[in-house]
């Protein structure tokens, strides 16, 4: 099913403000401090950030609480649940600042904006604009814009399917280790999900901006960068080039010490890429994040993921040869329509075959637009529930077991942060275990050998190798 995107650019009618014929007046950021909440995943993080150096080079001063702000953003994800009423109750929470303080804008962008557009203001008149996830980089002239008609209240959510996608890494402090967009977009249109609605149709970076932003951020300090997109898989790049071909030109030509990479797509996961993977270790991690949302093939079918449970586990075995050591992790949905407690056990034996480290599981949430939403074999909210707790018990039991094997073993941690507890430090291992071990904040950024005391499923603890 294509949903027929309406396309929304420009202003509520009787405000007369149009975001796109705006120049920016540097001034309207002096004085004002802007203040972004942020739901959702990876991709949002990263474009809350975009959002903020952005606004920064129109001189608003970033804040650290809502109610230092004169610019309130909510970045908010629709991936899930019901991100709507999420965002309305966080505006609700500044009522009584902004009945106190003019100056306050209020502002919704991400896939939140994407979806809703201009519902959200005509629902919500505290809301002051509105902006989508591929109109971020309007956004200082849409404050400006809002700033200079006191009763502007603005949309700007327009997608652009299908032009070029260039858009250079902007992060303010990106510390030991950050992640950097080489695609945005989806055109995979998995039954339940709304993200090619919210983001757009499939679209891949050239291979030089990516090269040339990874080298920048090298020379910023950052020793590891995750590739991110939506299907990391499908990159293609103009030049022909392909997502092994990235990540082996990343790894060799950049002078970057780690790579990871995010999401993969199982149909999209060929021996290309993991031979790339295995040729280029110990730089790219052994660890691969590879969602199978369900372990029954007539519910992988419903889902349209084009593969099967046994097309699946031959890429797990494929991997598995190659890097034996790997370490995997994955998404799965619980209660997809139509999903009976037998298909719901094929899930659960699936974790247990592939020995999954971690899993991301969620309930299955209807979402607007998309196709499963409208099956009709929805499964109830107490059985879904109960699903997940199932699934979240067995795999509990199933992680301690296995991340006992890294008991006594010396790991390759790079450093990332000092803790709040003074003397304690914390780093990842390529196997992406966040590590906790006592040290000092001097070794920040150093990839440094530590021996593990304690192995729990999230985190383990070690001893430094002096
Ligand atoms: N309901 C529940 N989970 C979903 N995901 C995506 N869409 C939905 C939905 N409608 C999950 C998938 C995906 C992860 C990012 O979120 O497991 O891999
Ligand atoms: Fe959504 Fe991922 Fe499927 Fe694309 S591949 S439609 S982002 S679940």
């Amino acid at each position: 099913m294509e949903h027929n995107q309406t396309e929304a650019s420009g202003a509520i009618p009787g405000a007369g403000a149009n975001p796109s014929s705006a120049t920016l007046n540097q001034d309207i950021g002096q004085g004002r401090g802007v203040f972004i909440s942020t739901y959702g995943c990876q991709m949002n993080v990263n474009d809350t950030e975009r959002m903020y150096s952005l606004l920064e080079m129109a001189n608003f001063t970033p804040v650290q609480t809502a109610e230092e702000a004169s610019v309130i953003i909510i970045n908010a994800c629709s991936i899930r649940e019901k991100p709507v009423h999420k965002v309305y109750s966080e505006v609700g929470t500044y009522r009584k600042m902004k009945e106190k303080n003019p100056d306050l804008r209020i502002g919704v962008g991400g896939c939140v904006g994407q979806q809703e557009k201009e519902n959200l203001i005509k629902k919500q008149p505290m809301i002051d604009f509105v902006f989508g996830t591929d109109t971020i980089d309007n956004l200082p002239n849409l404050v400006a814009q809002v700033y200079e008609n006191d009763k502007a209240r603005v949309v700007n959510a327009k997608v652009e399917h299908r032009a070029p996608y260039h858009v250079e890494t902007l992060v303010r402090n990106p510390g030991v280790s950050t992640f950097v967009n080489i695609a945005k977009g989806c055109d995979n249109f998995c039954s339940f999900c709304i993200v090619p609605f919210t983001r757009g149709r499939e679209k891949s970076r050239p291979l030089s901006h990516v090269l040339m932003d990874v080298r920048t951020l090298v020379k910023r300090g950052v020793k590891e960068v995750t590739l991110l997109g939506q299907n990391v898989n499908s990159y293609h790049s103009e030049c022909g080039a392909d997502f092994a071909d990235l990540l082996q030109k990343v790894a060799q030509e950049t002078g970057i010490e780690r790579v990871r990479y995010t999401t993969s797509h199982p149909k999209d996961f060929n021996q290309k890429l993991v031979d790339v993977m295995y040729a280029n270790q110990p730089k790219v991690c052994e660890y691969i994040h590879l969602p199978f949302q369900s372990g029954n093939s007539r519910i992988l079918e419903r889902m349209n993921r084009g593969y099967t449970r046994e097309q699946y586990l031959e890429k797990i075995q494929m991997i598995k040869k190659a890097i034996p050591n790997v370490v995997l992790s994955t998404d799965i949905i619980v209660g997809f329509p139509g999903e009976t407690e037998e298909e719901f056990q094929d899930t659960i034996t699936m974790v247990q075959e592939v020995g999954f480290e971690t899993i991301f599981a969620f309930k299955y949430s209807p979402r607007p637009f998309t196709k499963a939403a409208k099956f009709e074999d929805q499964v109830p909210e107490d059985v879904k529930t109960e699903r997940l707790n199932r699934l979240f018990d067995i795999h509990d039991i199933m992680a301690f077991d296995l991340v006992k094997r890294y008991e006594g073993l010396t790991l390759q941690v790079l450093v990332e942060k000092a803790d709040s507890v003074e003397g304690k430090i914390t780093g990842r291992t390529p196997e992406n275990k966040l590590v906790h071990f006592l040290g000092s904040a001097d070794l920040i950024g150093q990839t440094v050998p530590v021996k593990i005391t304690k192995a729990f499923p999230a985190v383990l603890r070690g001893e430094l190798v002096q």
